[in-house]
Order: C-alpha cells, then structure tokens, then sequence
C-alpha cells in the first residue's frame, strides 16, 4: 500500500528561487509527487495546521513568518514510513544545527527560516493531507 505525507515548501524557500532544488531531492530519493500547489496561507489554515503551537511565544512569529509569502504545498508518496523518510531529509528543526546532507543543514542558517515542513508522525500526515488537499 502507498504511504503518503505533506509538505510545505515554506516562503523563504520561495523567495530564494530554492524549490526547484528541493523538490529534485525528494524526487532524486524516489518519492512522487502526488499534489502540488502554490499557494498564499492565512491565518485560519495555519491554525489547523499548527494547532499543537496556538498559544506559544512563538506563533504569532511564525504565522507572520508563514504568511509572508506564498508557499508550495505537496503531497508525496512512497512505499513506506513516507513521513519519517521525509524528516530525515529535512534534518533538525534548527539549519544551523541540522547535519550536512539535509535540506536545511545544507541550505538554510536562520532558526525559524527553515525551508520545509513535513509531517512529524502517520497521523500528522493523514491531517494535514485533509487540510490542504481534502479531495486527494
Ligand atoms: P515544521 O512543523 O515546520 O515542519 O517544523 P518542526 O516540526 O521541525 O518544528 P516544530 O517544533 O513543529 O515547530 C514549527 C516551526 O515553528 C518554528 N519554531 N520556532 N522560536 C522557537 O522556539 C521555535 N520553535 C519552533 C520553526 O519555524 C519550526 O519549523
Ligand atoms: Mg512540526
């Protein structure tokens, strides 16, 4: 059976003309590309998406941050653990601490700038697909 996660190519890999470059990473590891779309977040959507942050000193950053710009959203496929293998790509939520080899440790440096999202669990993915995508 597939095994499917999101992920959001966030504004600044936008404005850095980086999301050719990452998303030839996730197809260069074999995943496909399912559902893809440009797309501008507001408040409400990244609410959903963010539920488990509402209320930390850090939301109201990052949702100005996540709004800023358009994003690309996506949906990738593989055979399986598709979430965990996309994690691993993107490497630790800091750039400058994420490992050389990942899409943020090879292509970003500041904390909250970091490229990508990716569903953290099998769970995370099946909603957030249903928030971006809710027809695939
Ligand atoms: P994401 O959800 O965006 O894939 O990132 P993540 O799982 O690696 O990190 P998470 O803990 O879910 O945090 C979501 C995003 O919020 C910003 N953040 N800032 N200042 C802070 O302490 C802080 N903590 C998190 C980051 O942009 C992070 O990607
Ligand atoms: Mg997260």
């Amino acid at each position: 059976m597939s095994d499917r996660t999101l992920v959001l190519l966030k504004p600044d890999a936008v404005e850095r003309g980086l999301v050719g470059a990452i998303l030839s990473r996730f197809e260069a590891k074999g995943l496909k590309i399912v559902a893809l779309d440009l797309r501008q977040l507001d408040a409400d959507t990244l609410s959903r998406h963010y539920e488990e942050h509402v209320g930390k000193g850090f939301y109201d950053d990052l949702v100005a941050f996540m709004s800023r710009g358009p994003v690309v959203a996506l949906v990738l496929e593989g055979p399986e653990d598709t979430w965990e293998v996309v994690r691993t790509m993107m490497g630790a939520t800091n750039p400058r601490s994420a490992a050389p080899g990942t899409i943020r440790g090879d292509l970003g440096i500041l904390f909250t700038e970091n490229l990508v999202h990716g569903s953290d669990s099998l769970a995370s993915a099946e909603r957030e697909i249903n928030i971006f995508f809710p027809k695939l």
